[in-house]
């Protein structure tokens, strides 16, 4: 790890507010791994992992947990019934209702709540106003379809002991429920794919009353774990009770008045050797095992989204957003689950053989992985998903908890940020200057010191004198200003904002219920409760542009902070006994905090003026599962360094697999000066990202794209172009992802699920169904790549076209000097590009299409297709869109296109968008790797709309490894009509 000698400037604004005010606790001084929990230092993490150690140490454990056979019922697709927990040798019980729900989906979703919370039968300690229940709102935020119950569910078999369910398409689908002990045996085709409580590691920690007693002696240093007394029937005796009470953590006091109540379960996937998801983390693709071992994680992958600036790499450490999402794949299938818990949560992942029943385990399954989840409170809400492909896990989670939103075209082009631009001058500056050197871009960013000392929703009196004017020069050619607006609110006298959030009382409380005060970028700050209706309205109003002064059409917004970070508070965030709307405790609902936020603004921005009906854009840092409904994320606060880029491809990818593909991380580093080489490369490689944005710190020197010199300057330019080239593919790559949640960029197992040496591979990638599969470079000095090949298709250079010398899972070597990204075209595909440069995407609105083919292996066929809508209004919702179908049929030497969605011309009626769009065609087709009996044609026939004309042709023929290509130019139709080209 690289860890910056000097301190962040975070830390130093940090450390002088604090000398400045003297405050009474000590500063953290980096953050660094030790600063964040480790398993053992949250107490219900070890216990969960002591619970495991004993129980898969012991030939006779028996989870305590059983079903009351008379206690349960089905119907209508639902199973209702009582698991009892034994919890002493006196056989007392504690109640955990559950249910089990089949969904017309496919999908199962498991909830167990514990009946004494259920009923607020609890006492709560410290005098908390904290609510009694366990969490159990987490869905009315995340889940938005898919829960309609399959009626046509059946029970196949019953007896005292257990129940099978049939359900799923074509009941295909079983599940069979034991009852002693309780466990879940998933099967697809008649085959077990995931085991619940099969390793009897489920474990609810019911509501008990303190007793006080003398807390046993623990050494300094001394974990849980060692503290371990000898094996019993259920929980370890003589429980360490020092972590279920009160609990310290770098200086911080966590009161927990409901006592312990954690929820963990271990999830087996049978024969699955891959497991992928639960971002984000800086670690491979494919995750690796946590109990120690050769190459392992001593640690679970933990998700408790927080502010970790100067990140570790290869680590289960959390980031700043969290997904409980995880696939498993193996050859031919793929499973997954959907952890919905919102508290702080830790999984643990081991792979192999030990299965305890290698009976039930397919004849070609060698390794299983088991999963243990961990999360400190709330209920415990599982959904299951039983595949059989990548893409039906993607589709069945994004019905559950929505796809990307449609987002605003520009938002797909080049942004250009650091902290900060210093005033509406610089800004203009650099504007002027990146088209001076013609390098195109969307967005330009302003950072806080835009702000008039920290306080959002106003500028800096001195250096943004002229907001207005500065925003009109960039709309003047389509471009857009992104401002930051953090969830921390200055805690100052004359600013009113501060002065509604405490006086409409709609800030986040402490644990006495009182305003909750912490310190973040303006010093002394309150936060905003996005979970109150009420706040989030008074949000609203504070967006529209006679309130946000300064602020215009093209203005968009930009989320940060928002995990929370709290710099005093632990582990950089809010304490977990604050109170929310409602009375929920910080703990439940911690992951889903920024998402709120994030939400909230999202809905501001859809108000700004009566009658605007336009895409929001906001960018944001911390996410759940849901946030890819309401915008982009990044990576958060990464390294000018090689191995930062490296890692930055794997933690997109993962992104993507889990349901929130609009990623990118900061190109250049946000923290260090990159060399020259790294910035360049790192454009390149963010020219794929499916957010694309340069970002630094505010420490760190100017790096304009333009700025760094030749040949550099060239090259960067090129990489921008080759995105904005490709626009219109990603654009439809996005589409793809708003229907149904396939992810932008794909990595190997997900477009190839049966070839089992890509499973592991992430550092290449497919951009949307176009074919172009991207393997940036991320080594210094670096003049060739290893590209691992897929399949036995044709594959040609992106920018030669030369025919790669391929074989189907295997790696090939490519050229890649600096001025080159490797990219190359997998045979059998289309796509759209627009050709013309220009210096936004706004620009290239009403620009004609080039169309490429590359066609496949066989010769004969190769499809793809475009979407094109007006990129910024909801019209595309009543049909106001463009879909093409593009086929190219080898045999009958045609191209057509056809409505992707098999439309009818003339159904939909034509609003202003698709009227202007009828001035809008297809200019180029070029087709790569045509057969040599082309050369020397010289015309094409092209029929559309009734007429038939010639359009000329140049074939090139094959030489020396490059494949024969064709070009048509002056096509002549309209990119939105019926057209064939015979060739
Ligand atoms: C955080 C963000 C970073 C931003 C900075 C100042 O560190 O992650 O992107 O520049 O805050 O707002």
């Amino acid at each position: 790890m690289h860890v910056p000698g000097p301190l962040s400037s975070k830390w130093t604004a940090y450390l002088g507010l604090l000398s400045a005010l003297s405050a009474a606790f000590a500063p953290a001084v980096a953050v660094k791994e030790h600063d964040f929990k480790k398993c053992h230092q949250s107490g219900f993490c070890s216990r969960n992992r002591a619970f495991a150690d004993h129980a898969l140490a012991s030939s006779s454990w028996q989870s305590p947990y059983n079903i009351a056979p008379e206690s349960g019922s089905f119907r209508d697709g639902q199973y209702k019934g009582v698991i009892l927990k034994t919890i002493n040798d006196n056989g007392e019980t504690v109640r955990l209702p559950i249910t089990i729900s089949f969904l017309e989906s496919g999908t199962a979703r498991v909830t167990v709540d514990e009946e004494k919370r259920q009923k607020g039968e609890i006492e709560l300690r410290h005098g908390s106003k904290a609510r009694k229940e366990r969490y159990n709102e987490a869905e009315r935020w995340v889940i938005v379809g898919g829960t309609t119950l399959d009626k046509a569910a059946k029970v196949d078999y019953e007896d005292k002991s257990q129940l099978t369910v049939k359900y799923g398409p074509s009941a295909k689908f079983e599940a069979t429920i034991k009852f002693f002990p309780f466990s879940i045996d998933f099967k697809r085709d008649g085959s077990s794919q995931i085991k619940l409580n099969d390793q009897g590691l489920l474990n609810i920690e019911h509501w008990r009353p303190k007793v006080e007693k003398p807390a046993p002696e623990k050494k300094e240093g001394e974990s849980d774990e060692e503290n371990k007394t000898e094996e019993t029937k259920e929980e370890p005796k003589a429980e360490n009770e020092s972590t279920w009470w009160d609990e310290t953590f770098g200086g911080n006091t966590d009161t927990k008045p409901r006592g312990p109540e954690s929820v963990a379960l271990d999830i087996s996937f049978v024969g699955y050797e891959h497991v992928y998801g639960i971002p984000s983390h800086a670690s491979p693709l494919s995750l690796k095992q946590t109990r120690g071992g050769d190459g392992n994680y001593q640690e679970p992958y933990r998700l408790y989204n927080a502010d970790v600036f100067e990140y570790i790499l290869d680590s289960p450490m959390t980031l700043y957003g969290s997904i409980p999402f995880m696939q498993a794949h193996r050859k031919d299938s793929a499973v997954g689950v959907f952890w919905l818990n919102a508290a702080e949560t830790w999984v643990d992942i081991t792979k192999g053989k030990d299965y305890k029943n290698p009976l039930s385990l397919g004849t070609k399954s060698k390794t299983s992985t088991h999963t243990h989840w961990i999360s400190e409170s709330g209920l415990l809400d599982v959904f299951v998903f039983l595949g059989p492909t990548p893409k039906d896990l993607t589709a069945k989670y994004g019905e559950l908890t929505g796809t990307t939103a449609m987002p605003q075209e520009f938002s797909l082009g080049y942004h250009q940020c650091r902290w900060n631009y210093v005033s509406d001058d610089d800004v203009k500056d650099v504007d002027r200057k990146m088209d001076k050197f013609k390098m195109p871009y969307d967005v330009i960013w302003l950072d806080i010191e835009y702000t008039d000392e920290k306080k959002y929703f106003t500028w800096d009196k001195h250096s943004f004198t002229d907001p207005i004017g500065m925003g009109k020069q960039l709309d003047s050619h389509g471009r857009k200003l992104v401002t930051i607006i953090d969830p921390h609110i200055k805690n100052v006298d004359n600013y009113p904002v501060v002065a509604e959030l405490k006086s409409k009382d709609l800030a986040v409380k402490n644990k006495d219920g009182n305003i909750f005060e912490g310190w973040c970028w303006p010093g002394s700050s309150h936060w905003i409760d996005a979970f109150s209706p009420a706040a989030r309205e008074w949000w609203a109003s504070l967006f529209k542009y006679d309130a946000f002064k300064g602020t215009m059409e093209n203005t968009w917004i930009w989320n940060d902070m928002n995990e929370p970070s709290v710099f005093n508070g632990p582990e950089t965030t809010m304490p977990k006994d604050n109170l929310h709307a409602g009375n929920w405790e910080h703990r439940d609902v911690h992951n889903l905090n920024g998402m709120t936020f994030q939400n909230a603004t999202y809905h501001a921005l859809t108000s700004r003026k009566p009658g605007e009906l336009r895409r929001p854009f906001v960018l944001t840092r911390a996410f759940f599962a849901g946030s890819q409904r309401v915008g982009a994320m990044w990576t958060g606060d990464n390294q000018a360094a090689w191995d930062h880029l490296a890692a930055s491809i794997p933690m997109v990818l993962s992104q993507g697999i889990a349901g929130f593909p609009f990623a990118g991380a900061d190109v250049g580093g946000f923290f260090g000066n990159p060399e020259k080489e790294l910035l360049t490369r790192w454009y390149q490689a963010g020219a794929f990202y499916p957010f694309f944005r340069g970002h630094a710190h505010i420490d760190a020197r100017r790096r304009e794209p333009y700025l760094v010199g030749e040949p550099y300057t060239t090259i960067i330019a090129a990489a921008l172009r080759l995105r904005y080239s490709l626009l219109p593919s990603w654009y439809t790559a996005f589409r793809h992802a708003h229907i149904d949640g396939t992810p932008i960029v794909k990595p190997m197992f997900y477009t190839h699920p049966s070839e089992e040496a890509g499973f592991a591979v992430d550092d290449q990638f497919f951009v949307g169904n176009t074919g172009l599969l991207a393997k940036p470079v991320t080594e210094k000095d670096k003049t060739t790549v290893d590209v691992w090949i897929p399949d036995a298709e044709v594959y040609y250079d992106y920018f030669t076209y030369y025919i790669i010398p391929t074989a189907k899972g295997k790696n090939v070597t490519l050229d890649a000097p600096m001025e080159k990204v490797p990219l190359l075209m997998r045979g059998g595909h289309v796509f759209a590009r627009r050709d013309v440069p220009r210096r936004s995407s706004a620009l290239m609105k009403w620009d004609d299409y080039t169309l490429v083919v590359a066609v496949g292996r066989d010769g004969r066929k190769a499809e793809g297709d475009l979407y094109v809508d007006d990129g910024d209004s909801y019209q595309y919702q009543s049909g106001q869109y463009i879909h093409r179908r593009f086929i190219f049929d080898g045999a009958a030497k045609s191209l057509s296109s056809v409505d992707a969605e098999g439309r009818e011309p003339g159904s939909v009626a034509e609003g202003e968008w698709l009227k202007r769009m009828r001035g809008v065609g297809v200019d180029r087709i070029v087709l790569v790797g045509v057969p040599e009996s082309w050369v020397g044609k010289k015309s094409v026939k092209v029929e559309s709309e009734g007429n038939v004309w010639e359009a000329k042709m140049e074939v090139t023929p094959a030489a020396e490894g490059r494949a024969a290509f064709a070009v048509v130019r002056k096509v002549g139709v309209r990119i939105g009509a019926d057209w064939r080209v015979v060739f």
